[in-house]
């Protein structure tokens, strides 16, 4: 898709109707607001994605848009740079299918190819829709790895992807695999890595945008390429769709390369561990003790909750760099999804302010999060009996505070940093809703955030 500032012959005026419908009358593409103007940011997005995807249902290729009109639909609250911006993101996302494992249709697949924008002031094009587009082309890449199918999503892939997603830039990578990961310690990755036949591989990614003295933001990302739930596989149903429990991992691959790309003046670390959960003779059992990086052992009480236990190494990692604050992303717990539905990742820190600030850059970014509380009455959840922390709650009946628990469990290992950390449980989010006009499969989620953090610290510096 591409933008440029004035339509050309044969491109289909878009004309914005009160009302949810929209439809293509022939010479005009007309799309529904609402019932209300003007829209406040929430509803802005949406409805930009859904002139995209209105064009595209009806196979429409070049649209006409006139920037005054979206002006005058978007709320004042809503810069004229931030408009710009979002409006790029918008378009870009919603244009996106995952169609690499699909032939071409004879009359080819229903992408947009030209987007005019009339009248947009000079600063909002690069400004605003440049920046938004360079955004989403990234949520993009993120969304294509994580739809990515668990056979052709191993972690070397994964390395792979994250080196040819830096790649041009400023940004370091340095990948350890099994050998490495023995030498330093790391006993919870290749403990949760034993089962498969694939080699773990911890993913590093450094990008120094800002002064060398200047701390970075360290975020963590879970990379478990297929989650089968180890020994304890997973029943029925439920292990479709865990090709995607790379989706952190994924985001913050992409939320690095973009900070390179757009060389932002901040330092950002990566950290990415990756493994594949399979069952096995190998595999680690129920009751099995890891000794993690941090010299803490962890007590294997369910071989399904493998993200927090290669979390912890990562955390742990994460303690070389002295980070100014720590992120970890990880599709950690179907209770997210039954607490949250599919809107909002759930959010839990040990730092009030720096979870005020990640709920505030959330809403700005369109990548929505809640808080979940990590109160010192929960400490019960993480006590071992045979070693120091359990992978499930050990308080009562274990699959109560799901959420929770893997968040104690994480803060656990957090508490040794030194820094504000916070954790993003993304499984409510990893795949786009009905109701937000975007491709089934994986949602990107939370790239926008993730970038729009780094740029904070970029200002702060
Ligand atoms: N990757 C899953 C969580 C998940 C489930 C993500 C559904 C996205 C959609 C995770 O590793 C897992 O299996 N969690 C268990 C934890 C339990 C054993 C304590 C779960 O949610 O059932
Ligand atoms: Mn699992
Ligand atoms: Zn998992």
């Amino acid at each position: 898709m591409e933008f440029i500032p004035a339509p050309k012959k044969g491109f289909v005026p878009v004309r914005f109707i009160e009302g949810v419908l929209s439809r293509y009358s022939g010479k005009e593409l007309l799309v529904g607001y609402g019932d209300k103007k003007p829209l406040v940011r929430r509803k802005l997005i949406l409805f930009l994605r859904k002139i995209v995807a209105t064009a595209k249902q009806n196979r429409l290729k070049n649209l006409d848009i006139n920037w005054k009109d979206l002006r005058a639909l978007a709320s004042k609250d809503v810069s004229d740079l931030a408009l710009g911006k979002l409006a790029g993101e918008a378009f870009v996302m919603a244009d996106y299918e995952h169609v690499a494992y699909k032939e071409k249709p004879r009359e080819g697949f229903s992408f947009i190819e030209t987007i005019a924008v009339r009248n947009t002031p000079e600063e909002v094009k690069r400004g605003g829709f440049w920046v938004g587009e360079q955004i989403a082309l990234e949520v993009n890449e993120c969304r294509s790895l994580s739809n990515m199918p668990g056979g052709d999503m191993t972690p070397k892939i994964l390395a792979a992807a994250a080196k040819k997603a830096v790649k041009g830039t400023k940004a370091k990578i340095k990948v350890l695999g099994r050998k490495e990961m023995t030498k330093l310690g790391m006993g919870a990755v290749l403990g949760i890595a034993k089962g498969s036949s694939e080699e773990p591989q911890f993913i590093v990614m450094e990008y120094w945008g800002a002064a060398k003295k200047d701390k970075p933001v360290v975020l963590i990302g879970k990379g478990v390429t297929f989650d089968t739930g180890g020994l304890q596989v997973k029943p029925g149903d439920s292990m479709l769709g865990m090709h995607m429990d790379m989706s952190g991992g994924a985001a913050v691959i992409h939320a690095v390369a973009l900070a390179a790309k757009l060389k932002v003046k901040a330092n950002v670390v990566g950290l990415i561990p990756a493994v594949e959960n399979s069952p096995s003779g190998e595999a680690v059992r129920p009751g099995d003790i890891l000794k993690s990086l941090s010299g803490k052992t962890i007590e294997i009480l369910h071989t399904d909750a493998e993200g927090r236990v290669i979390l912890a190494d990562a955390l742990t990692y994460s303690k070389r760099y002295n980070p100014q604050v720590v992120v970890d992303v990880a599709t950690l717990t179907g209770a997210a999804l039954v607490a949250l539905g599919t809107q909002a990742s759930g959010l839990m820190s040990n730092n009030q302010k720096f979870e005020d600030l990640l709920r505030q850059l959330g809403e700005e970014s369109g990548d929505y999060v809640w808080p979940m509380p990590l109160w010192e009455e929960y400490d019960a959840m993480v006590k071992g009996t045979f070693g120091d922390v359990p992978n499930i709650s050990t308080d009562g009946n274990s699959r109560d505070g799901g959420v929770i628990a893997g968040g104690k469990f994480l803060e656990v290992f957090a508490k040794d940093i030194g820094c504000p950390w916070a954790h993003l449980d993304i499984a409510p989010r990893m795949t786009a809703n009905q109701n937000e006009f975007l491709a089934k499969g994986a949602a990107g989620t939370p790239v926008r955030l993730l970038f729009a953090l780094v740029e904070y610290y970029a200002k702060a510096n």
